[in-house]
């Protein structure tokens, strides 16, 4: 069993805040953004899928990708909103990609998450997810650590310059900024950004 799946089945999911990420919600409000232009979009680390039915309730395909088995089922316990689906499986296998058109991805929380030695495959796999001319928008929590907490993670900080060094072979950024809306706790603490692949 991963780690993931045990903290999961334990219910030890702090990260879990009962809605989807308020930069999320901000950004489509917004309209006519890239995902809503996007013909499927991956939410991958999706947790109960607060986000994927997000990006659903705005009329945008989504599928929900998670490693531990009991956030998805979580996930597929609750009433679809719309073109949503979710699938069990690792971002770095590409079994469960298999015959899934996807080609554009939206990011929160997952970067933060896995080992900091896999950041550049994690930068690969989303070169190989998203076709030219889509794009990789993210919410990247940077300084993702309480007053006192243990940082040495998962979660995992990182700064815009890694983040957007990591990307930049395949990845030209587009946008970016602090985003007003946050959870309680993590004001000034995340960056929107909009990567457009080369
Ligand atoms: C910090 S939680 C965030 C969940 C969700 N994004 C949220 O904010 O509510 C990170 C999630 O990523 C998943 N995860 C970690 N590594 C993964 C991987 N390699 N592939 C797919 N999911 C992964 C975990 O199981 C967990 O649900």
């Amino acid at each position: 069993m991963s780690r993931w799946e045990e903290l999961w089945s334990s219910g030890e999911t702090p990260w879990e805040k009962g809605r989807a990420a308020p930069p999320l919600s901000e950004y489509l409000e917004q309209g006519d953004t890239v995902l809503h232009r996007a013909r499927h979009v991956l939410v991958p680390g999706c947790g109960s899928g607060h986000d994927v039915r997000e990006l659903a309730r705005h009329g945008i395909a989504a599928t929900g990708l998670d490693l531990a088995a009991t956030a998805i089922a979580t996930a597929r316990a609750r009433e679809a909103v719309g073109s949503e689906d979710y699938v069990e499986g690792d971002l770095f296998d590409e079994a469960w990609r298999a015959g899934r058109e996807l080609d554009a991805v939206w990011e929160h929380t997952c970067f933060c998450a896995i080992d900091p030695a896999l950041r550049p495959d994690y930068a690969r796999t989303m070169a190989e997810i998203v076709p030219p001319g889509g794009y990789l928008v993210g919410v990247f929590y940077l300084n993702p650590w309480d007053p006192g907490e243990d940082a040495t993670g998962p979660p995992h900080g990182a700064t815009q310059e890694e983040i957007a060094g990591l990307l930049e072979p395949w990845f030209v950024l587009r946008e970016n900024r602090v985003p007003g809306r946050a959870y309680p706790g993590r004001e000034g603490k995340e960056w929107l950004a909009v990567f457009e692949r080369r």
